[in-house]
């Protein structure tokens, strides 16, 4: 399959804030996805599929790890379903719940997790992301402390992407 064939992948949090904005459609027409991503050898990939002003799609993936580092989303209820391989979630407490494939959760504002792949393929969730208040960020992000928390850094264990041929499906 052709590599213009998959949307752009996000390259730091900037690019993922002006992706959601480029995808947010006003217009009140239906936008239609298709879950498709380029696998990753190294690293994992955000790629926005569609997106209103109060809700977005993203197919993530990674070749390994996750969102490795206890944090929360204040502005935003999303849902994560697993779609190849297999997550480890873990609570604030270290409460730990694995999802295979076709399980998934529901984050709300605010509560705190962390998830890694533990399959032995490259593990592949689609997010549904809700925004709470639209006045808002809706890609804040916080550390236990409440501090802002930047995803693409080493701090969340992010790993420098190397894309693979493999395609998913
Ligand atoms: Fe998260």
């Amino acid at each position: 399959m052709a590599q213009q064939e998959f949307l752009p992948y996000a390259e730091n949090m900037d690019d993922y804030s002006d992706k959601l904005r480029e995808a947010q459609s006003a217009d009140s027409m239906p936008q239609f996805f298709k879950l498709t991503a380029q696998l990753p050898e190294k690293g994992n990939t955000d790629t926005i599929l569609a997106a209103t002003e109060r809700s977005w799609v993203v197919i993530k993936t990674y070749a390994e790890g996750g969102e490795n580092t206890i944090h929360a989303h204040p502005n935003d209820e999303h849902t994560f379903v697993v779609l190849q391989g297999r997550a480890n979630f873990i609570g604030p407490n270290d409460e730990k719940r694995t999802c295979e494939k076709y399980e998934g959760v529901i984050m709300p504002a605010g509560c705190y997790y962390r998830f890694e792949s533990v399959g032995d393929e490259p593990l592949v969730m689609i997010r549904m992301g809700f925004v709470i208040d639209p006045e808002q960020d809706p890609l804040g992000r916080i550390k236990a402390d409440g501090s802002d928390f930047d995803a693409y850094t080493s701090e969340n264990k992010s790993d420098t992407l190397v894309l693979s041929e493999a395609v998913f499906p």
